[in-house]
């Protein structure tokens, strides 16, 4: 199959902004896929403006749909969403996903949850037949913060902080980053629940349970994820 990422992410992004509807109360994820959604909604309602209510999981892409002319509300409307347009970073057949590259995990599980109904989109890259050799992100506390990650080592003992030029990352909401490297993960869930409870975790990138479409591309083709097909 030939694979275009970035293709991909032009078509999913205007695959994306035909599923919006007049009225709807949209939620917008992050990431450079959900980048390439704003820019084709805005696109969108440049040629055929429609009324739209949306809130965004990250501050990248607020600025992003404002500059695009999508209109965003502040978080605290957050009410129930009818529509939730995301990315991740794997899937596998069974739609568990893996989120957070991006640093945007919190408020995207937020935003998730509230949605009647989540699309994800993802070029085809990131369809995996199983996790193998992933690395989740996790969301922790700046506080006390080598305490937290000594924890989630003796789960996952390949977990470093995140940092660029030697500064830890920091989310939207002030938050560190861990990223986890896991050689199996033949149970997401049971992971997810064992490191979230860790004192000093927020949360972890594992996204599972979520009644969520998944929508592929290869920078031609777009097709929905069976539950096979990875
Ligand atoms: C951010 C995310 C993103 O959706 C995920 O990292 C995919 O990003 P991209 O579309 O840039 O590949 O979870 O926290």
């Amino acid at each position: 199959m030939a694979q275009n990422p970035e293709a991909a992410k032009r078509v999913l992004g205007v695959y994306g902004a035909g599923q919006v509807e007049p009225g709807m109360v949209l939620g917008i994820g992050s990431g450079t896929t959900v980048d390439a959604f704003i820019d084709a909604l805005g696109e969108r309602l440049r040629h055929a403006p429609f009324s739209l209510v949306c809130v965004a999981a990250s501050e990248a892409s607020v600025a992003r749909a404002r500059a695009a002319g999508v209109p965003v509300q502040a978080p605290e409307s957050l009410g129930v969403l009818d529509l939730a347009v995301d990315g991740a970073d794997q899937v596998n057949p069974e739609r568990v996903m893996i989120k957070g590259g991006g640093a945007a995990l919190v408020r995207e599980r937020l935003v998730m949850s509230q949605a009647r109904r989540a699309l994800i989109l993802v070029d085809s890259t990131k369809l995996v037949p199983r996790m193998e050799q992933v690395t989740v992100p996790l969301a922790i506390l700046p506080f006390a913060w080598p305490a937290t990650l000594a924890r989630i080592q003796e789960v996952t003992p390949e977990a470093y902080l995140r940092q660029v030029d030697g500064h830890p990352v920091m989310t939207d909401d002030g938050l560190y980053l861990v990223d986890a490297h896991v050689d199996d993960l033949p149970n997401p869930e049971d992971w997810h629940a064992a490191v979230k409870m860790l004192p000093g975790v927020v949360d972890t990138g594992i996204f599972a349970g979520f009644p969520a479409e998944v929508v592929v591309s290869d920078g031609e083709a777009v097709w929905p994820l069976e539950p096979c097909q990875a």
